[in-house]
């Protein structure tokens, strides 16, 4: 290897080139090489004419000479010095025949970096030193042939290997003995290199006489590019087969393939869009996004055009406006949001960054663009603060109409809170008037229009659409169901409240399956309300509906529940209080307070009499009606006697039937008037009139408690009635009861012939203990009535029995036992004397359990019998009975003391001979 610098002539036109085969060879070492550049081919001969020269660098393509020619010029002078061609990448072929007519190798242009270059340029120089020697000198020529990188071939015309190089046994695996046995056929898969003897005189060249072929050696496997040239060798033709390891150049094209398909591959995969333009604007590159955003054009046609052929035109202004500014100052743009195209070519939104391209000048030569899509994100953010503002007005409707509102007071609200949203020109809120096909405006609102002005339109729009089934509003009461229009004028059931209205929205409020109301919402704007607002008014109306409910039965809880503690009220008075006026008095006041009204008058029928007459009043100014007497059927009251049902003019001035007492509505200045007739069990009990002094319009629920009231006025007319009758009934009854049962016991006492005068005293003392003993009147009333009975019983007993003089066989006896059951019997069917039961039935029970009927004992002995027995048996021993004489007091006494704990209660005993010895 020479120390000096090898010299090289590069004869290039190419500027760039030049410069990069220049900085190529700088790069493996400054001092390797002395480079002489010429740009054509007469200064590039005039050079080597006067200089030494190492290796020619030749370009093909000169200003002052093109092609093969060029190649042979060159040799013709330069016979003994290597040449290099440099060609373009579709030049192999002329390379091919150049290098077959003697150039050493050749270089694709910008396939040869620095140690390509480097070894080609050493490779070269040394072939041809080997050539020149081999010709020369040739027993000298083996070290040289061996010095080369290269393997080499000598071989026989026919293909018999003549000779090879230690680095043609390595590339093979063959030892230099095993090599000379072979023939070119074991060495390359073809027949090329093998020259028939019929060609030995002229020989022709195997062709192509350079050729890539994959060689085995170690298992290896590797490109290796063979060469071949026809040589003298002891005067014998020879081929020379150079084969050269292309490995490393080979890769180095493999990866610049590779990386090209690569970065194309990644490029076209990105989801943004990529694109290089040049300084006019034109596409030089559009990826597959990019190309996709022009909207359905081939490749070709975005390729070399600018955007003002891809685009709409404003679009493609606005990107060229940008373009140009980054192409003239060289500063890129990033990330800067512009409208764009989707695919679909709707509009979008795009995140554009715009990067020049510079050259090695620092000039700028384009423009590298990158848009990426944010469309989704900008509609998602829109669409966030589209959901935040509906969300706030719902939340804002709830909590407002989550108070206790009156509901007229929820339509103002609702429309309120509507206007704070929507774009809209009027809204209204009806509702239908409870179980009726009316509807009633109780919300409106317009933009602009004052609070004076809504009363007037709000009469308007009630003229307007009164019914279920008018316009739209009608329609959704109608069917339930929402409807949103962007052409109100195209639909057949709009009927025009305002004009010029565009468009409209009109939501149902529900309430257990009933459409309550509408909200309806109208705009001046064509298609101004899209889904979304719909979905936001149908939830209003659900909310407003909902609070409408709630409201409403609240209301009508808290009335009913008033109207029930007013009824309670009059019933407690009713049944409290035997004074009818007192009642009617409590009745009137709670009736005016109930019914909201100012005055009432209450009326009582006299039947006798034929007349109403005067029975209470209240909330009257001027007036009194105490000597009011009307015969049935006169006046307005009397109609409502003879009509039996409720009579109602809300206006008395505009009644159709003159109200008769139009001096009384002047001077108390009464508009309203109701009246109802007090019924019960069939017959009208009086009139109950009510009168106001504001308009009073009744809803169906006032009428219907204002009959209820009438009806419980009616009850206490009707039961005080009856308790008159009744009271003076029962004491006559109770008159006759008395004597029937003095009467009885009489009778008894005379069948029980010796008994006579014995009832009256028995119950006589017996009242005197009872009294004594803290027994109360009512108790005493059934003590005596118990007493004056008590052995009624015996008028089930045969007088054979009963008379007789001696004293009674067992079967007497049980027919005689049985006297205080019959008197039970007996007795028990008078509910008047059931309280009286108790001596009659247990005068026979003892103290100790040993009496009859039922054997009692004790304290289970009811007191009345229990202190009844002793004077009984007092009683019966101290007169003659018809079995024996009277006994004396003293005996009694003395009896009665035996008996205590036995017969009778101690305590009792002692009592009684209190009483009675006291006399
Ligand atoms: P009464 O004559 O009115 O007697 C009522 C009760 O007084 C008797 O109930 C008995 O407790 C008592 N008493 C009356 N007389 C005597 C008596 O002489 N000695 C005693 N220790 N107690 C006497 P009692 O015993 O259950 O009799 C109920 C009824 O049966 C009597 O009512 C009477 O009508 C009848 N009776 C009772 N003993 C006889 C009898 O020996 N001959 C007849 N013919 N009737 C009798
Ligand atoms: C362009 O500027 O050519 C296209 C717009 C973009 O994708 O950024
Ligand atoms: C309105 O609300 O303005 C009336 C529209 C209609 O119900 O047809
Ligand atoms: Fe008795
Ligand atoms: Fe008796």
């Amino acid at each position: 290897m020479k120390q000096s610098p090898i010299k090289i002539l590069l004869i290039e036109d190419n500027p760039g080139d030049a410069r990069l085969v220049k900085e190529s060879l700088a790069e493996a070492g400054t001092t390797l090489f002395e480079v002489t550049w010429q740009k054509d081919l007469a200064n590039g001969l005039a050079h080597l004419k006067k200089n030494p020269i190492d290796i020619i660098l030749l370009d093909l393509t000169l200003p002052d000479s093109a092609g093969f020619d060029t190649f042979k010029k060159v040799n013709e002078k330069a016979d003994h010095i290597p040449i290099i061609l440099l060609t373009g990448s579709k030049d192999d072929i002329l390379a091919a025949q150049a290098v077959r007519e003697g150039a050493q190798d050749y270089l694709v242009k910008g396939q040869a970096n620095s140690s390509l270059l480097v070894q080609s340029i050493r490779y070269a120089i040394e072939r041809k030193q080997i050539e020149e020697l081999l010709r020369e000198n040739e027993t000298r020529y083996r070290a040289i042939f061996e010095g080369v990188g290269d393997a080499i071939f000598v071989q026989t015309l026919s293909g018999q290997i003549l000779e090879v190089n230690q680095r043609a046994c390595e590339m093979y695996g063959y030892t230099h003995a095993q090599f000379l046995t072979k023939t070119v056929a074991d060495l390359v898969p073809s027949e090329k290199y093998i020259i028939s003897f019929d060609q030995k005189e002229s020989p022709a060249l195997p062709t192509p006489p350079i050729e890539t072929i994959n060689v085995r050696a170690n298992g290896e496997q590797f490109p290796i590019e063979l060469s071949s040239s026809l040589q003298k060798l002891n005067n014998n033709p020879v081929l020379f087969v150079v084969g050269r390891d292309i490995t490393e150049r080979k890769r180095m094209a493999d990866k610049l393939d590779e990386e090209r398909i690569t970065l194309r591959t990644l490029i076209d995969n990105l989801p943004d869009r990529v694109y290089v333009k040049d300084t006019l604007g034109r596409k030089t590159l559009s990826n597959i996004a990019d190309w996709q955003a022009s909207g359905g054009k081939a490749m070709e046609d975005v390729i070399g055009k600018t955007d003002l052929d891809t685009y709409p035109p404003e679009l493609a202004e606005q990107y060229q406006a940008l373009d140009t500014g980054v192409i003239d100052t060289g500063i890129p743009v990033i990330n800067r949001e512009e409208p764009g195209l989707d695919p679909q070519r709707n509009p979008a939104w795009i995140l554009t960054s715009k990067i020049p391209l510079l050259d090695g000048n620092g000039k700028v030569t384009g423009l590298v663009g990158i848009g990426h899509d944010i469309t989704e994100r900008k509609h998602a953010e829109q669409e966030i603060q589209r959901r935040l503002t509906d969300l706030n007005v719902l939340f804002e409707s709830s909590l407002a109409l989550s108070s206790q509102l009156a509901i007229s007071e929820i339509g103002k609200k609702v429309i309120e809170i509507l206007g704070e949203r929507l774009e809209w020109h009027h809204a209204v809120l009806r509702i239908r008037k409870e179980e009726s096909e009316e509807l009633e405006v109780i919300g409106y609102s317009a933009p602009g229009v004052d609070q004076e002005n809504i009363a007037v339109e709000i009469n308007r729009l009630n003229s307007l659409i009164s019914h279920v089934g008018q316009g739209l509003n009608g329609w959704v009461f109608q069917h339930g169901e929402g409807v949103r229009s962007g052409n109100l004028s195209a639909d057949p059931r709009y009927i025009e409240t305002f004009p010029g209205m565009r468009s409209g929205m009109y939501a149902p409020m529900i309430v257990s399956q009933k459409v309550i109301g509408v909200i309806a919402i109208e705009s001046e704007i064509d298609y101004a309300f899209d889904k979304h607002d719909e979905q936001l008014l149908a939830t209003l109306a659900k909310i407003t509906a909902n609070a409408f409910h709630r409201n409403r039965l609240w209301e009508q809880t808290e009335y009913q529940l008033q109207h029930l503690a007013a009824l309670r009220t009059i019933d407690q008075a009713i049944s409290g209080s035997f004074d009818l006026r007192v009642t009617l008095d409590i009745f009137i006041k709670n009736a005016v307070a109930q019914l909201g009204v100012d005055a009432a008058l209450l009326l009582i029928a006299n039947p006798e009499m034929n007349t109403l007459e005067y029975a209470g009043e209240v909330g009257f100014h001027n007036s009194t009606f105490k000597n009011i007497h009307l015969r049935l059927g006169e006046g307005d009251a009397g109609r409502v006697v003879l009509e039996r049902r409720v009579v109602s003019i809300p206006n008395l001035h505009q009644a159709d039937k003159p109200f008769k007492n139009l001096d009384l509505a002047a001077s108390e200045n009464f508009i309203s008037w109701q009246a109802a007739p007090l019924i019960t069990k069939g017959q009208v009990k009086g009139v109950l009139e009510v009168f106001s002094r504001t308009h009073l319009d009744p809803s169906p629920d006032w009428l219907g408690f204002f009959e209820t009231l009438a009806g419980q006025a009616a009850i206490a007319i009707d039961n005080n009635q009856l308790f008159e009758t009744l009271q003076s009934s029962n004491f006559e009854l109770a008159i006759a009861y008395d004597e029937t049962i003095e009467g009885w016991s009489r009778a008894m006492d005379l069948r029980d012939q010796e008994t006579e005068g014995h009832t009256q005293r028995v119950t006589e003392l017996t009242l005197r203990l009872a009294n004594s003993m803290g027994f109360k009147d009512a108790e005493l009333i059934n003590i005596r009535r118990g007493a004056l009975l008590h052995d009624i019983g015996k008028m089930g007993v045969p007088d054979s029995i009963l008379r007789k003089p001696g004293p009674l066989t067992d079967e007497e006896w049980v027919s005689m036992r049985k006297h205080p059951l019959f008197a039970y019997e007996m007795l028990l069917p008078i509910t008047y004397l059931r309280s009286a039961l108790d001596i009659p039935y247990c005068h026979h029970e003892k103290w100790d359990g040993s009496g009859y009927p039922r054997g009692l004992k004790g304290g289970d002995i009811p007191m009345a019998a229990r202190i009844f027995a002793l004077v009984d048996v007092w009683d019966a021993l101290t007169s003659d009975r018809p079995y024996r004489k009277a006994w004396s007091k003293e005996k009694t006494v003395e009896y009665l003391r035996e008996q205590s704990g036995k017969h009778f209660e101690p305590r009792l005993v002692e009592i009684f001979l209190k009483e009675v010895l006291h006399e």
